[in-house]
């Protein structure tokens, strides 16, 4: 099959009256890693929220497999194969890691034992803390376990949402490099970050979005060397 996974065509989109997304395109394919970068406010996360049918579209298209889905509920938007990790709140912090991994498959119950097996070989340090509180693990490993979970159906394509906020360079590093063994797994991911040098870095493609509108994209290649990027994004950052 040829053809965007994920197509994000000309939205313009909000909260209530307030128009937030003002004609924004973005797409991911087959075996991309996408990012999404831009300052505070820039509407990042609203884009995000908009293929999850968390908001109101007003005009354009959301289309996944060439198969519109604009303003689908969220349940069936996860049941088609759209995976997400929240920013905040990712984990059930009470639970194990594995019955974190267990609660994620809720749409496929069936072959849980090797999907569970899957997800250690995809993340292992998560297999010695399986038994413990997801809300016992550092920053990092909570990341894990909620990106373990959200790949416990079978996900088209994975949306991130900052999963590096807050953490340490050493586990900021350890992320990205999941990223790419989930990208290597045969799962295409739409990530929105602010540490923007790495997120270019880790991707195939990006978008700068300000203001609710696409600004510039480009491989990541071409956005890390484009001038007007690094005096916006990369100055300060490492
Ligand atoms: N639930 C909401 N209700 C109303 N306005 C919101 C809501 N969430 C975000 N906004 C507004 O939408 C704009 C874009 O926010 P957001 O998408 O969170 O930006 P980013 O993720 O790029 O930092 C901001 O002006 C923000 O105040
Ligand atoms: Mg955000």
């Amino acid at each position: 099959m040829s053809g965007p996974i994920l197509e994000i065509d000309g939205i313009h989109a909000g909260y209530g009256e307030t128009e937030i997304l003002h004609d924004i395109n973005i797409h991911v394919d087959p075996n991309e890693i996408v990012a999404v970068i831009g300052p505070n406010g820039a509407g990042k996360s609203t884009a995000i929220k908009s293929v999850l049918g968390l908001l109101n579209i007003r005009s354009g298209a959301i289309r996944l497999n060439g198969e519109e889905i604009t303003n689908t509920p969220p349940d069936q938007v996860v049941t088609r194969g759209i995976s997400y990790v929240p920013q905040t709140q990712n984990v059930f912090v009470n639970l194990s890691v594995q019955e974190n991994l267990e609660m994620g498959a809720w749409t496929r119950p069936d072959g849980m034992a090797e999907r569970l097996e899957e997800m250690y070989a995809l993340f292992p340090d998560l297999r010695a803390k399986s038994r413990q509180a997801a809300g016992s693990l550092s920053g990092g490993q909570r990341q894990m376990v909620a990106m373990a979970k959200a790949l416990m159906v079978d996900a088209k394509v994975l949306l991130l949402d900052e999963p590096t906020a807050g953490l340490s360079p050493k586990y900021r590093g350890e992320i990205f490099q999941t990223i790419r063994n989930i990208k290597n797994s045969g799962v295409p991911i739409l990530i929105v970050e602010q540490n923007a040098k790495q997120a270019l870095g880790t991707a195939d493609r990006g978008y700068v979005l300000v203001d609710g509108a696409n600004r510039h994209t480009g491989t990541g290649e071409e956005l890390l060397a484009d001038r007007d990027i690094a005096r916006m994004f990369l100055g300060g950052r490492e």
